[in-house]
């Protein structure tokens, strides 16, 4: 008979690790290196203890538990993230790391040894908290641009170096990451889809076959604070009309030119923001998304250049700096015929899709075979207080991510 998970025990961790960073509105705050995030970790690390995993730490803070192999190299690498977005929920990224623990835990109580090494990763910062996403992941695989990090610019104004000394990091130990990692013949990660379609058609499990890119910007446009009363309409240069214009205009640019882009503005702080006075600037943050490269560039050039456009138009200027670029990646068309064969033996109904969300999975399919297995969000709500499961969807998803590693891992 193949081994099973133990439902109750992964749902028991989920419960436990959703009591850390509890938010007042609502769901989970817990990102990357605040108290919740830090409590999260030991929480995490005294988990992979009980169950007797082998603990590491690399220079990014990425934790990994470790299940012996006959061979040292290559591991099988099966995780996702532990923080959150501010006002998130309570399974994005928490699922796929709990799920592999879980995993583990059984392949371990049933006595058996797999052939190659797996290890149970939790990825720091996957949501971006402190400057671009994927600060973990990317320091793992290298890709990482070195000039963010040295530039310590962090979204929340307290210095990089302060936060990662908290966690007792630095800019130089997260370089030094790449060098620590082992081999890697696979990853796996399982996710909440953080959308509507296997909910809305009652399948458990979706297979991602490619991730979107995304291009993640701060901009500002400046113009000039003047008094409310005295300053005429026409004379104003007021920074907060710039966006206004600028944010209906250019998603109205993209739902007409490019039905399948994304564009979001998720965060305004208005200057010097009085009633009184007219906005003399006023910084955004700008989300921009697409499934294929070209396109995303395209929509890129478009929108930053209607921005220039208004500008001039209303007297201010624009100026933006680019966080976070992540390319479309496809995941691995081997990985998704094995976890074809494994879903059909389990007789899990599934269904190929993409993922618009981004994820660890994107970032280590630049080194190595990834895959990403998805279950229902119900009511399709993520990023979120709202953001739930079914926990019969997550017991399909973690036996299927159970028997794909037992084949990997030949056991
Ligand atoms: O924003 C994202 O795509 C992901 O949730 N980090
Ligand atoms: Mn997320
Ligand atoms: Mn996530």
């Amino acid at each position: 008979m193949n081994p099973v998970i133990n439902l109750e025990r992964l749902r028991r961790d989920l419960e436990e690790l959703s009591q850390i960073g509890p938010d007042p509105r609502g769901g989970v705050s817990r990102p990357s290196f605040s108290q919740a995030d830090l409590e999260a970790r030991s929480w995490f690390k005294e988990k992979l203890r009980q169950a007797s995993l082998k603990i590491r730490e690399d220079g990014a803070g990425n934790i990994f538990g470790r299940l012996e192999g006959k061979q040292q190299e290559p591991v099988i690498l099966v995780g996702s993230h532990l923080d959150t977005v501010i006002n998130g929920g309570r399974f994005d990224g928490s699922c796929g790391v709990l799920a592999g623990l879980e995993c583990l835990r059984i392949i371990q109580e049933k006595g058996l040894v797999p052939f190659y090494p797996v290890e149970v990763v939790a990825f720091t910062d996957e949501e971006g908290n402190i400057i671009g996403d994927f600060l973990g992941s990317r320091a793992f695989t290298g890709y990482l641009r070195e000039e963010l990090l040295r530039e310590g610019l962090t979204h929340f104004g307290r210095p990089l170096k302060e936060l990662l000394e908290m966690a007792g990091l630095s800019p130089d130990s997260i370089l030094q990451a790449r060098n620590e990692a082992p081999r890697v013949m696979a990853y796996l990660e399982l996710h909440i889809e953080q959308g509507e379609i296997l909910d809305l058609e009652e399948i458990p499990i979706g297979l991602v076959t490619r991730i979107a890119g995304k291009r993640l910007y701060y901009g500002s446009f400046v113009g000039r604070s003047s008094h409310a009363g005295p300053t005429p309409l026409e004379l104003r240069q007021d920074a907060f009309l710039g966006l206004a214009d600028f944010a209906l205009r250019s998603t109205r640019l993209v739902a007409s030119q490019d039905e399948e882009g994304r564009l979001t503005i998720g965060r305004v702080q208005v200057h010097p923001g009085a009633f009184s006075i007219v906005p003399g600037q006023v910084d955004f943050t700008l989300d921009l998304r697409y499934l294929e490269k070209e396109k995303l560039e395209e929509m890129e050039k478009k929108v930053l250049a209607l921005a220039e456009e208004i500008a001039s138009m209303r007297g201010l200027t624009f100026h933006y700096l680019l966080v976070d670029s992540t390319e479309p990646t496809d995941m691995s068309a081997q990985l998704i015929s094995l976890l074809e064969e494994e879903a059909k033996h389990l007789h899990y109904p599934y269904l190929k899709m993409v993922s618009w969300a981004g994820h660890d999975a994107q970032i280590l399919g630049q080194i190595t075979d990834a895959a990403l297995i998805f279950i229902p969000s119900p009511g399709g709500l993520s990023h979120s207080p709202e953001e739930t499961i079914r926990w019969e969807d997550l017991e399909k998803g973690t036996n299927l991510l159970l028997q794909t590693i037992m084949k990997l891992a030949k056991i």
